[in-house]
């Protein structure tokens, strides 16, 4: 089961966290082939267009895993745009590192917490959360999200995309059994109250055109 996989951090170099972290890093791009029905470039280029990244544009990834959102948004901010990846697993941050050399793309990875984040005030004109929220427990996706408040530009945009969890009681369970974290709990959108408390406004949710997928924005002021 995936659960004996996934875990709390305990690894050499790694931070402590609460979130869930990932011990398959290599692994980890097939497996979201899968999951998300190969579809992952599709969803990686909704997720840049859904936070409307601009060229020339400071971005952020949250929880970046092994980078994929990160490099379609440095395709987007182009040249004279910078983009930056954090994640807690150093596995999952040597991947992303050698898929943007490998993509010949200047994308800055680093070891790293969003309880914690390694930035000064007000760095960024966007921050981007993919498939990470549901790894953290509730405290923590508050403390998160009030970091996120604090790197971003006035006027500043941030923009999650997550999975909707099923309806279907069932599904839910057998899901969370699976994979052993809150995943599937909630959805993205009970997340609203948390970012309006994290300081944003104009928020927004809703599903996104992937079925599995929804979305949760907002801005600085
Ligand atoms: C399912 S992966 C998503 C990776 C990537 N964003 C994507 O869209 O493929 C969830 C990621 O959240 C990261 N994570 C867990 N706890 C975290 C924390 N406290 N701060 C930042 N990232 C965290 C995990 O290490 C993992 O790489």
């Amino acid at each position: 089961m995936l659960k004996h996989i996934l875990g709390h951090q305990d690894r050499v170099g790694a931070p402590a966290t609460r979130g869930v972290t990932i011990r398959w890093a290599r692994f980890y791009d097939a497996v979201t082939g899968l999951l998300l029905l190969g579809q992952e470039p599709a969803v990686r280029a909704m997720t840049v267009d859904l936070a409307a990244v601009q060229p020339g544009e400071r971005v952020l990834e949250v929880g970046c895993g092994t980078g994929s959102l990160a490099l379609a948004a440095a395709r987007r901010a182009g040249a004279s745009g910078q983009v930056y990846g954090i994640d807690p697993d150093p596995t999952m941050i040597a991947v992303a590192r050698k898929k943007a050399t490998q993509a010949r793309l200047a994308v800055t990875f680093e070891v790293g917490l969003i309880e914690k984040l390694p930035f000064a005030a007000a760095e960024f004109d966007v921050v981007l959360s993919s498939l990470m929220l549901h790894h953290l427990p509730d405290d923590l996706q508050a403390l998160g999200l009030a970091e996120v408040r604090r790197v971003l530009k006035p006027g500043g945009r941030f923009l999650a995309v997550d999975f909707e969890p099923p309806t279907a009681p069932l599904a839910q369970k057998f899901l969370s059994h699976v994979l052993g974290h809150r995943m599937m709990r909630g959805g993205l959108s009970d997340l609203q109250p948390v970012l309006a408390a994290a300081g944003f406004t104009g928020i927004e949710a809703g599903r996104t055109r992937m079925r599995l997928l929804s979305f949760l924005g907002g801005r600085t002021a």
